[in-house]
């Protein structure tokens, strides 16, 4: 497995695999399948594996838990979000990174992964009533005691990154990047690179939408967030759906799949960038490890970027409520 560096983490993978998606949010997903796939993931040499306390309101963490039975702890980094919080049946009420819900939660998530400590620990979102020097200030004080290694952020903008790194080193800011995804470049990126802090990039198949698998036949269930996502819905999705055209053109003439040459450009784009790939099966798993095997030369990547270019997607990354949520797009 080839490997990147993430600010303070150091070497960690050169892809990781993100679990939501076995838990919540894309509809249903199989157990046994899904533990198949992190130990895949684990075998191929997946050290990254990212997770959220509200990823099924615990069961995401608790599914990590059976998967690295009998596997060794310390060679996997885990990556926790926190502070969503969630009804019992699914809704979603808010936001909180209080200091004693930072530890509160922290203290659950560790009984549900049966770890003495998490690698990453990071807030969801930034929470509109707690300033960001409390929640790291809190981070900080749960890692002077052992129980964290290192701060993560999430889908924040460049003056809290300084704020939050002004109270502890940050390893990595996690932010949804591809093709069609390209808030994080200018200001954000510039801000992390000279922090010396890496980049999680989740969304790289913009939830499936250039994965190259979907189609516009293939609703959402009820629960599935795509249902309620602006790029999967009416005239954006057939739109999107064009883009992926145009890249399965790219994609065939080097041999390789659409979802190969989508994580390929994002992987291209920096040692300190690592895609986190939202994989449930195996089949897609391998899928995903081919994209590194995929090197993509300075004119592939001016044809992929001329075929996609920046700002060509129909429709937001989330629908209106939830951008409001995103300190990143401020
Ligand atoms: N910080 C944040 O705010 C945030 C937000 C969202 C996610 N995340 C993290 O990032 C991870 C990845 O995000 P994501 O799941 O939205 O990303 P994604 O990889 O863009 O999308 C995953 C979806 O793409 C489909 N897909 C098709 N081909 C695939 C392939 N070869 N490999 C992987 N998936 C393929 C999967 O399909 P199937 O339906 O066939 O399984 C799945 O539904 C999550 O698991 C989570 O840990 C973080």
């Amino acid at each position: 497995m080839q490997t990147k560096t993430l600010g303070t983490l150091g070497r960690t993978s050169a892809i990781g695999l993100g679990l939501m998606g076995m838990s919540d949010l894309y509809g249903p997903s199989d157990r046994a399948e899904s533990i198949a796939t992190i130990h895949a993931a684990l075998d191929a040499g997946i050290t990254l594996l990212d997770t959220g306390d509200f990823y099924g309101m615990g069961h995401n963490e608790m599914l990590l838990r059976e998967a690295l039975d009998r596997r060794d702890r310390d060679q996997v980094q885990i990556s926790v979000k926190f502070g969503g919080q969630r009804g019992p049946e699914g809704s979603f009420l808010g936001f909180d990174a209080r200091p004693a819900a930072v530890k509160t939660s922290l203290a659950y998530s560790l009984q549900r992964l049966g770890s003495d400590h998490i690698d990453v620990y990071r807030p969801a979102r930034l929470d509109p009533d707690v300033p960001i020097e409390d929640t790291v200030g809190a981070i900080k004080e749960m890692i002077d005691a052992g129980y964290v290694r290192h701060v993560g952020l999430s889908e924040v903008g460049a003056e809290t990154i300084r704020r939050a790194h002004a109270v502890h080193p940050v390893s990595d800011l996690q932010i949804e990047y591809s093709l069609i995804s390209r808030g994080l470049e200018g200001e954000i990126l510039d801000t992390c690179r000279e922090l010396g802090i890496g980049v999680t990039a989740y969304g790289v198949l913009s939830r499936g939408v250039i994965s190259g698998h979907w189609s516009a036949d293939r609703g959402g269930a009820p629960r599935d967030f795509r249902s309620r996502s602006p790029r999967f819905s009416g005239d954006n999705l057939d739109r999107n759906l064009e883009l992926v055209e145009r890249l399965r053109v790219i994609a065939s003439q080097l041999g390789v799949s659409v979802a190969q040459v989508a994580i390929a450009w994002v992987a291209a784009q920096g040692n300190d960038i690592v895609p986190l790939v939202g994989a449930r099966r195996r089949e897609r798993l391998a899928e995903s490890l081919g994209a590194l095997d995929v090197e993509l030369t300075a004119e592939q990547l001016a044809a992929i970027e001329s075929a996609v270019p920046k700002g060509a997607a129909a429709g937001d990354r989330y629908d209106a409520t939830q951008m409001a949520m995103l300190d990143s797009e401020r």
